[in-house]
């Protein structure tokens, strides 16, 4: 692949995250196109392809638009696929997994478009059949009105795969999410970030790698890597750039859990991920937290589940962690993601939604609570003098 080609590329983002990948791009020093449900329009050389796998903390994949053409027969798509080149992006040795959406077009068939398309790609190549083994590309086809359109995926493994979380327990974030989640918050590493229900410690572990300027994906591998004239040196340099930029963590980072388990593979994934600082994970459960005096960000992401909710406990317990938040966090801005507004609203804290995002399927809110008068605004809440905290969606 040509290194001063301008590509048109896409950054594909969870829902509710497009927005904060673009800001990501713009910081990159890129100009971002459209922004569409899913993710970022923009255009880069190959440098810009290595530089956002190894920076982008929201994104999920980064893509290069192939090719774009109107087909409406079998032979018309092999006759065209045949000519595109292929060699910039697949090695002879290379599997391509070919996924297909077909939507209001007369070629409706996916399998036989993947198959059609497959043996363009070997034809193209001079090989007789696509390999069983070896490394594998990730090619996207999308035929919507008799308009194909390619898109080769650059990152391989989806990017909040950082490889430093190993461990985990039930429902964990995504760290694409929690971080996109920490930069809807404008936070940045200069104030304290706390999250009492840590699980896996996806918000401290993300926020460490922020305040770090830490570039996510320092320590994994790409789908790049395997293209024809892969630039070694080029991605050196790059994550050499990326080290030299690296700052210490300077505020306090601290997350706790109620299973002793959970903390346990939070420190482990920590000691993967190599960023030290003032960072601390210890069992212990959020009521049992105690007053703290610096001001800060708390961030907590509850469980939520069919059990609780079936034996009618939840609305208690999620006003418990509102009386918890609210004592132990006075004067802290305090975010909740949570996919009810009932339950938001039983915590008695008065919360806005300030993002609607999908986690693992689930739509969720992001709800926060600015900092000060939480105290205040729970005890009247709990005490009746208020017509009622509400969350407002
Ligand atoms: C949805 S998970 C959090 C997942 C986490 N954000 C992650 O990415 O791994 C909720 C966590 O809350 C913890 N938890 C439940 N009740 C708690 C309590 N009263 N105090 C502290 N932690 C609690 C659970 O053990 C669980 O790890």
């Amino acid at each position: 692949m040509d290194h001063r080609t301008v590509e048109k590329l896409f950054a594909v983002a969870s829902p509710g995250l497009e927005q904060v990948c673009t800001a990501e791009l713009a910081r990159l020093g890129l100009e971002p196109g459209e922004v569409v449900a899913g993710g970022v329009e923009f255009s880069g050389r190959l440098e810009d392809i290595y530089r956002t796998n190894l920076w982008l903390r929201s994104a999920s994949r980064v893509l290069v638009r192939f090719a774009n053409f109107r087909c409406r027969a079998f032979p018309d798509l092999f006759r065209q696929a045949v000519r595109l080149p292929w060699g910039r992006f697949v090695r002879p040795e290379t599997r391509v997994e070919i996924r297909v959406t077909c939507r209001h077009s007369r070629l409706m068939h996916s399998a036989r478009v993947a198959e059609t398309l497959e043996k363009a790609i070997d034809k193209s190549l001079g090989r007789a059949r696509s390999p069983e083994n070896g490394p594998k590309q990730l090619l996207l086809a999308r035929l919507v009105n008799d308009e194909l359109s390619l898109s080769i995926d650059s990152s391989g493994e989806l990017l909040h795969r950082r490889g430093y979380r190993l461990g985990t327990t039930r429902a964990p974030l995504r760290e694409t999410l929690a971080a996109g989640i920490l930069m809807l918050l404008d936070w940045d590493g200069s104030e304290p970030l706390s999250d009492p229900m840590c699980g896996t410690g996806s918000f401290i572990l993300e926020g460490a790698m922020l305040a770090a300027n830490w570039a996510p994906g320092m320590e994994r591998d790409f789908a790049f890597m395997n293209w024809p004239g892969y630039r070694q040196g080029l991605w050196s340099r790059l994550r050499s750039d990326a080290e030299h930029v690296q700052r210490p963590v300077r505020s306090i980072l601290e997350g706790a859990d109620l299973d002793p388990g959970a903390v346990t593979i939070a420190m482990e994934n920590l000691g993967r991920l190599k960023v030290g600082g003032p960072i601390d994970f210890r069992p212990c459960a959020l009521a049992d937290q105690p007053v703290h005096e610096e001001s800060g960000l708390v961030v907590c992401n509850p469980p939520y589940g069919r059990r609780l909710k079936s034996d009618g406990s939840m609305k208690k317990f999620y006003q418990d962690i509102g009386r918890s938040l609210s004592h132990s966090f006075p004067g802290w801005r305090v975010a909740l993601i949570c996919p009810e507004a009932a339950l938001v609203r039983a915590t008695g804290l008065p919360f806005s939604k300030i993002a609607d995002l999908d986690n693992g399927g689930l739509s969720v809110g992001l709800y926060l609570v600015p900092s000060h008068g939480s105290t205040v605004a729970f005890s009247k809440a709990i005490n009746g003098q208020m017509p009622g905290a509400r969350a407002q969606d």
